[in-house]
């Protein structure tokens, strides 16, 4: 009797133990596995002519953001659909806003650039109680709160880890393994700037001559940039490597460097991350040693992605921009298409 009592708790143990594991081993929807079903109540979206689509940008004050808002304008009106644009002018706060009057005004989708990882996430969660549909675009929220296919529909953008490594990889060659760098992150928060400076000090953990000397946020903005990296060369003079994380703070990074006396290029070796037009132009002038692309254009990819979920296709919880990279090697013949 007491010997199939304990057959029987072990049969129960091993049962729970099993439970456990299938859960820890669930898909997240983070990673780049298909999105869970939408049994947690993701909003359809109806198969119309015309839609009224919202898309909340997250500020405007550098290229790459308005070449995104370009190529949404673009593609939305190319299609015939009403555009809801706002643009949050960097203010968590006033994002949160902007998807709540989109909300209020009964959009029939809403694409979402979120500032940050966990303030946004709440806003969608407000989107998904209201019954519409949110595509996140080039950033990420914090997985513990929202996730794909079950919170919002998919997330398309860069893999902002492998941009990092792409950018450490290129430092790596460039200076011969051996460098004092200062890095420049993007705002604190952002998926961006969180999976930049983790793809890039993953590649660094086994490269001894490698150093990261200083690490501050200049918010991916050129003032900013320029200013964090004028009090960082004061006390670290003898830098000799600058990571950025995008290219506004890249090419206010060089303005620092060179009002502090350096020859960025020779000095210091400057690597970033975007693509824009000024950044390509540093290259060429010898200043900037390279940037990794992270594509801004995602209007097309967007509203094809709002369609084929209109369609009820199942769609991935990540859908990957390719990206280029560039150097001096391609500047000048990538030059023309720059924004
Ligand atoms: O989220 C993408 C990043 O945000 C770009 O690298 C940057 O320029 C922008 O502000």
């Amino acid at each position: 009797m007491r010997l199939r009592r304990s057959a029987l708790l072990l049969a129960l143990i091993t049962l729970f133990a099993t439970m456990l594991a299938a859960c820890a081993q669930a898909p997240t929807g983070g990673g780049a596995g298909p999105a869970p079903a939408a049994a947690g109540g993701l909003p359809a979206l109806a198969k119309k002519d015309t839609y009224k689509v919202g898309f909340s940008q997250v500020e405007s004050n550098n290229p790459w953001r308005i070449a995104q808002t370009e190529s949404m304008k673009a593609e939305a009106a190319r299609l015939g659909y009403e555009l809801v644009y706002t643009d949050a002018a960097g203010s968590e706060a006033k994002q949160i806003a902007d998807v709540d009057s989109m909300i209020a005004q009964k959009v029939d989708v809403i694409f979402l650039a979120p500032r940050s990882e966990k303030p946004l996430a709440q806003a969608v969660l407000k989107a998904k109680a209201a019954g519409i549909p949110v595509i996140l675009l080039d950033r990420n929220v914090d997985q513990t709160i929202a996730q794909a296919g079950r919170d919002y529909v998919t997330f398309i953008g860069s893999d902002f880890i492998e941009e990092g490594r792409r950018a450490a990889e290129w430092l790596d060659q460039a200076t011969g393994g051996n460098a004092k760098i200062i890095q420049l992150e993007g705002t604190v928060g952002a998926s961006p700037a969180i999976d930049r400076a983790t793809g890039f000090a993953n590649y660094l953990k086994d490269k001894p001559g490698m150093t990261i000397i200083a690490s501050q946020t200049g918010d991916f903005a050129r003032d900013k940039g320029r200013q964090v990296m004028e009090t960082l060369l004061q006390a670290n003079p003898d830098v000799t490597a600058v990571y950025t994380h995008n290219d506004e703070m890249a090419v206010g990074a060089i303005a620092a460097l060179e009002a502090a006396g350096k020859v960025p290029g020779k000095d210091v070796i400057v690597v970033s991350i975007d693509g824009t037009k000024d950044a390509i132009q540093a290259i060429l002038d010898g200043t900037l040693g390279a940037t990794v692309e992270c594509n801004p254009k995602f209007g097309p990819k967007a509203f094809e992605t709002m369609l084929a979920y209109a369609n009820g296709e199942q769609l991935p919880a990540k859908i990957i921009n390719p990206d280029r990279f560039f150097d001096i090697k391609n500047a000048a013949e990538y030059l023309p298409e720059a924004y």
